[in-house]
């Protein structure tokens, strides 16, 4: 069965992928296309969805100015309908002969919009709604055969249509949650200007990935890499059902996994009827790792190290291969899209070399949100213990030790994490959290032990709320909480001298410190 989808085309809008989700959540699959595609992926989308129409994104550009992002004309004839949001409401206006202008200071953040007409995308919003915006520039005319559908006090033209073309124009953003109705707009342009059925479900879409797996690997034998996290474990349990005994799972314990967690990977990985072969490693990658001191280098080098591995034991089991739980932040943060910026290297996305030798890498969870993939491994029927499991980085505590990572770190960070993990969840905050780790600062700190002067580690408390790790916000920790985490990791690990708690929001933090 194909399900219908509505693309997003990307023009680098801050708030693009909310777009993606906000489709998703009405049961209609939609993805990120950078905006210059042309007829040829069009087809290809058009091969594996019944695409119903397109949304363009908003972004930073502005429309005026020369070399803009823009898309191929011939998409509007393509695929429609169409619905443009906030850069991609004016791109239409410049494309189809209407005025963009830069009036005054733009508007940011709330405002109320005059709906004159309640039609179209604008079906059941009340004749004043409570709108957010974001931009400079507006459109001053429409272009000739479109309707304005409604304005604010500063910008004349905020929505437009032309009912006959099936072309939707809207200045603010419907996709965040500070517009009122924004999901109404939403949900009238899926199913009452589209007419889409609303049959994608992330549980729906495992019996897909599976065929997807089965044909990319076809008769030959694979393998996939475990972390031991939700992705990588869901990815594993999809391709074993997928391929069978034909898949083989690898454990690398690189020696940057936290305290119990090799033997808890094997213990749970025993219970999955997957054959696994568990590599220790940990001298192999401290060696590679002396003197780096670059997060992007770290990254990098136990990316390849990993390939290097898997490529060995690929090799004694003759798989041809390689599985990975990538998915779809990974990609957006590595730098997916062609128009928005590179943030870090996911390992295991863009630190991986660029020769390998595997025939393919097959990565069935690359277009699901995390959230997503919880839903896939509880319909495969993963425990709730891994269904719920933080996410962890595949490189590890390597990436949490700031500065060079040294056996003496390692160990500090290790016991300072387990702490931390065993407070939270003892407390009852873990499970309104995203995540809850320590980090290990590159600087030392003077304290005071007894009558003596101590000189010690920095060690810093990150904990964080988030749905899909897109953005994220400190939690708000107790007083009481962090004071037994001090004294806790203070007093147990004679070489800290120091806590702190890390009070900042992703953007324009990262989760991870590096
Ligand atoms: P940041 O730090 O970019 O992290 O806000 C977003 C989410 O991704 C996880 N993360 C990684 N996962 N390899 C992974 O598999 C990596 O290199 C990596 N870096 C960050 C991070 O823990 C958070 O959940």
């Amino acid at each position: 069965m194909k399900f219908d989808a509505v693309p997003v085309l990307d023009f680098g809008g801050q708030y693009s992928h909310l777009i993606v989700r906000r489709v998703r959540e009405f049961g209609v699959y939609s993805e990120m296309l950078p905006c210059d595609i042309d007829e040829e992926d069009i087809k290809a989308l058009e091969g594996k969805y019944n695409v119903k129409g397109l949304i363009l994104s908003g972004g930073p550009s502005s429309v005026i100015e020369a070399g803009a992002p823009s898309c191929a004309p011939a998409i509007f004839d393509l695929l429609r309908p169409i619905l443009g949001i906030c850069y991609g409401h004016q791109l239409i206006a410049k494309m189809f002969g209407g005025r963009v202008e830069t009036l005054g200071i733009g508007e940011f953040g709330i405002a109320y919009a005059t709906i004159r007409r309640r039609v179209g995308i604008l079906r059941g919003l009340k004749r004043r709604e409570r709108v957010w915006m974001s931009h400079r520039d507006s459109v001053v005319e429409a272009p000739k055969g479109f309707e304005v559908l409604a304005y604010t006090r500063d910008c004349p033209i905020a929505s437009f249509a032309h009912f006959k073309r099936r072309i939707f124009g809207i200045q603010w953003h419907p996709e965040v949650i500070h517009t009122d109705r924004g999901r109404l707009i939403i949900k009238n342009f899926l199913f009452r200007i589209c007419g889409c059925e609303p049959n994608w479900r992330p549980e729906s879409f495992a019996a897909k990935a599976m065929e997807h797996v089965r044909e990319a690997v076809g008769g030959k034998r694979a393998i996939i890499a475990l972390s031991g996290g939700i992705d990588s474990s869901t990815a594993a349990v999809l391709a074993s059902r997928a391929l069978g005994r034909r898949l083989t799972a690898v454990f690398v314990d690189h020696g940057f996994m936290r305290e119990g967690e090799p033997e808890e990977i094997r213990r749970a990985f025993e219970e999955f009827d997957i054959e696994l072969i568990v590599r220790e490693e940990r001298d192999r990658f401290l060696r590679r790792l002396k003197g780096i001191t670059d997060p992007e280098e770290k990254r990098r080098v136990i990316g390849e190290e990993f390939v290097r591995i898997f490529e060995e034991v690929a090799k004694e089991g003759d798989a041809k291969y390689l599985i990975q739980g990538t998915i779809y932040p990974d990609r957006i943060e590595s730098g997916l899209s062609r128009r928005s910026e590179k943030i870090k290297t996911h390992h295991n996305v863009g630190g991986l070399p660029s020769s390998m030798e595997f025939e393919g890498i097959v990565e069935p969870l690359k277009d699901l949100y995390k959230d997503e993939v919880r839903e896939v491994a509880k319909a495969l029927g993963l425990p709730e213990g891994f269904v719920r499991r933080q996410p962890f980085p595949g490189p590890g505590l390597a990436v949490r030790i700031i500065g060079e990572v040294t056996e003496e770190k390692l160990e500090v960070l290790r016991r300072a994490d387990a702490i931390v993990r065993e407070e939270l969840e003892a407390s009852g905050l873990a499970e309104g959290l995203w995540q809850y780790f320590a980090v290990l600062m590159d600087t030392k700190s003077t304290g005071v032990r007894g009558d003596s002067r101590a000189y010690g580690y920095v060690v810093a408390i990150r904990a964080v709320e988030s749905s899909d790790a897109m953005t994220a916000k400190f939690a708000r920790i107790p007083y009481r909480v962090l004071e037994k985490l001090s004294t806790r990791i203070v007093n147990e690990i004679p070489k800290v001298a120091r806590v702190v708690y890390d009070i900042t929001h992703k953007p324009p933090a990262t989760i991870e410190w590096e």
